[in-house]
């Protein structure tokens, strides 16, 4: 017999968030996730994926991948510090090490763990994190494991941090402060600004965590928000994902030899979780070499972006202040967002939602994720539906 008090407890939740309409139903996508998906049958154009690049379908990454999993297997059969390290996976870190221009790179098995692992390999109870507030959920989740005091900062307000590390560094309470912020806000898509938290850091001596989720494969011709303003020298921590333009799965910790060094001894999910698997090394592998040798794809997904946020903005929406191709499209009302994101997809849009709590009350949007694998006809065709649901639901003229 199973746990009656769980039963009733899951029961009693999923009940409460299905009445509140906040259960999330998961769409299945019956394919490849491309600029083009098939959801129950229907053929619809994506603007909710991360695979800035297109890179999560491309022929080049799967013969890579199908060829590694020939020579070394399906699965590393072990964690990294056991015998799951391959060859192919420390070549993979000094690919990244190489295209972050940082001395050491270590690979994780997702983003999230990553930061899981990184930040509390680090940071403990003597320490205080300052960290944006509107950081990404695995920034929370690690600084919240490490035991640290964390301290919000106003999203992107510098004077605030300023205010916030002196604070720390002068109180005499801890031993180390971070500052850990995402590169470019996934919501938003506005960019870290680097050079004056850079400044600040070097005043404070503050330890740098850029969590570069977003910006790699995007920023800096594709070496991400860091490398864009030239601060490789300056920032501790380079985190990055392998899920997103890279089109793969893992994350990534860049930065000197002896961080990772560190990371490799103290990271637990490095020492207690499977390695990533030869196949995703091998892709991975595939899609830097790609991105080192050509900014085809980089151009084409900023080409994109910029041909998407012109169109709406003359069909006279509010798109925020997005300064990458991410394209929030702001509706604001949470129930009329969700109703125009419902239209979009039965008018074969699929571009998702997002509502409080993930922004703020009354700023909920429809966000629009461009890639390098749209062509113009799929962005005249997403045009073309915004007007004609912009129109029916009254959100423009
Ligand atoms: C800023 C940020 N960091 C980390 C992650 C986690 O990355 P992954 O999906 O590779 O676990 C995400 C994913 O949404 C993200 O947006």
């Amino acid at each position: 017999m199973t746990s009656q008090k769980l039963n009733t407890f899951l029961e009693e939740n999923l009940k409460e968030l299905k009445d509140n309409g906040l259960y999330n139903e998961i769409d299945v996508l019956e394919g490849p996730n491309g600029a083009e998906i098939t959801i129950n049958g229907k053929k619809l154009i994506n603007m909710s994926s991360n695979n800035y690049l297109g890179f999560a379908n491309d022929e080049r990454l799967k013969a890579k991948a199908i060829e590694a999993t020939e020579v070394f297997g399906v699965g590393a059969g072990a964690v990294r510090t056991i015998n799951g390290t391959q060859t192919i996976h420390e070549e993979l870190e000094t690919k990244i090490a190489t295209f972050k221009h940082t001395e050491a790179a270590v690979a994780f098995q997702s983003g999230f763990n990553c930061n899981m692992g990184a930040i509390s390999a680090v940071m403990n109870k003597n320490d205080a994190i300052l960290s944006d507030e509107l950081n990404h959920a695995s920034i929370i989740d690690g600084c919240r494991l490490s035991g640290a005091k964390v301290i919000r900062v106003n999203h992107q307000d510098m004077d605030d941090l300023r205010a916030k590390a002196k604070a720390a560094t002068e109180s005499g309470q801890y031993e180390k402060v971070m500052y850990i912020t995402d590169g470019v806000f996934s919501m938003d898509g506005d960019v870290a600004n680097l050079p004056d938290i850079v400044k600040i850091a070097e005043e404070f001596d503050l330890i740098t965590y850029v969590d570069d989720a977003h910006g790699s494969g995007v920023m800096g011709k594709g070496a991400g928000t860091v490398k864009h303003f030239g601060l490789q020298d300056k920032i501790d921590f380079q985190m990055g994902t392998l899920s997103k333009a890279v089109g793969v799965v893992g994350g990534y910790v860049a930065g000197t030899q002896n961080l990772i060094d560190w990371l490799k001894v103290r990271a637990r999910p490095f020492l207690f979780s499977t390695s990533l698997t030869p196949g995703a090394c091998a892709a991975c592998i595939e899609a830097i070499d790609i991105m080192s040798s050509s900014t085809e794809e980089n151009e084409r997904l900023w080409e994109n972006g910029r041909y998407l946020k012109e169109g709406l903005k003359k069909l006279g929406f509010n798109i925020g202040n997005s300064e990458t191709p991410i394209t929030p499209c702001i509706i604001g009302e949470e129930k009329l967002t969700q109703s125009f994101s419902k239209r979009l997809t039965e008018e074969g849009v699929y571009a998702k939602s997002i509502v409080f709590p993930t922004v703020p009350r009354g700023k909920g949007r429809v966000r629009n994720m461009p890639s390098a694998a749209h062509t113009k006809d799929h962005l005249d065709k997403v045009l073309e539906t915004y007007e004609k649901v912009g129109k029916e639901l009254n959100v423009i003229s």
